[in-house]
């Protein structure tokens, strides 16, 4: 029998990428371990009480959950003295984490380190989501600059579904590949090789709740991929969940597209460019789909602030593709 353990798998693509120091397999093996920490909490999650606003807001004014601390001071404890990253970007801190020079490194990290928190206290799926990139600033020490680069520049992305298994997926560019936990021996092992959205798109994913909120372009295409038609084969069956994580996994296996508009009141959508939108759209392209906001490429826009917000449209390419001929030019 042979195993691809995710650490001979990231051995293997550091070399594919022509890097040889090491210092990139070690980055993601650092990853790997903070999930598997994080995975052991979520499961004991109900049992240790660890379910729970804390009482706090984040940045971005919505309530924390202790796992999102939990899981935001793990990470950032692992990659900050790892002597790899000189940079994190977190969706749970108002500004980019600065490595002291001593431990500084040549990698920066933007992540969101649970996301989908309010299916904690339900027992849903949740994940993290990490976007890897080169630092750009001169000398040692970052800058919080670091993290505002375009996502074309990432050069790895992921992210860890805490499902009903554990289930890490990432690209460094040359496909994307996913490794199942198996927590008898604490190993993530090739489940899903080189993924690919299948042709037919039957799923489509949004909290259509909001329906009444969106811009006439986007009502008008969810009532396309609804109506009865044949080609593509209409409607599409709906699926959400309500973590990205989830929602991107389940569609990325059976066939689909994800979408968070802009709403009147949120006019850059909900989803965080650089934690959220970026790394997944990263994902989305090299497994064969697209990733739009609307009116364009999102790993081609140039962010300005670290918790920026951006529409987005992701998944099946045919379907990303007509949904930005509706954007543009309205239905049919
Ligand atoms: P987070 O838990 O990191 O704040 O992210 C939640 C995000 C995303 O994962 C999900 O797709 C979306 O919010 C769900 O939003 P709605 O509840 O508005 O549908
Ligand atoms: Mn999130
Ligand atoms: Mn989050």
């Amino acid at each position: 029998m042979s195993l691809m353990t995710i650490e001979r798998h990231i051995l293997t693509e550091e070399r594919r990428m022509g890097a040889t120091s090491g210092t990139f397999t070690n980055l993601l093996y650092d990853i790997a371990l903070a999930a598997k920490m994080i995975s052991s909490e979520v499961r004991r999650a109900g049992i240790n009480n660890i379910i729970g606003a804390t009482g706090d807001v984040n940045v971005q004014g919505e309530a924390v959950q202790k796992l999102d601390i939990y899981s935001n001071d793990l990470l950032i404890g692992i990659l900050s003295r790892s002597e790899r990253v000189c940079a994190i970007g977190s969706e749970e801190n108002a500004e980019a984490v600065i490595v002291p020079e001593q431990w500084a490194g040549k990698y920066v990290v933007n992540m969101d380190p649970l996301d989908g928190s309010s299916n904690i206290g339900v027992n849903a799926s949740i994940g993290t989501i990490f976007s890897i990139l080169p630092k750009q600033s001169e000398g040692k020490i970052a800058t919080g600059d670091d993290c505002l680069q375009p996502g074309r520049n990432q050069l790895a992305a992921g992210y860890v579904m805490y499902g009903s298994s554990t289930v890490m997926v990432y690209s460094t560019g040359y496909g994307v590949y996913g490794f199942t936990l198996d927590p008898s021996v604490g190993e993530f092992v090739l489940s899903h090789n080189r993924m690919r959205f299948p042709d037919r798109c039957k799923y489509y994913s949004v909290n259509e709740g909001n329906y009444a909120y969106w811009d006439k372009p986007t009502r008008q295409y969810i009532d396309y991929i609804k109506a009865v038609g044949d080609s593509p084969a209409r409607p599409f069956g709906h699926r959400y969940i309500g973590a990205m994580v989830a929602d991107f996994h389940r569609n990325l296996i059976d066939g689909g597209v994800f979408l968070y508009p802009t709403e009147e009141s949120k006019p850059q959508g909900k989803l965080r460019l650089l934690v959220e939108a970026n790394p997944m759209a990263f994902l989305a392209e090299q497994a064969g789909g697209w990733a739009t906001s609307g009116t364009g490429r999102i790993m081609d826009i140039m962010p300005t602030d670290l918790h920026q917000r951006v529409p987005v449209m992701m998944g099946n390419q045919e379907e990303v593709a007509r949904y930005e001929s509706y954007m543009r030019d309205g239905a049919g």
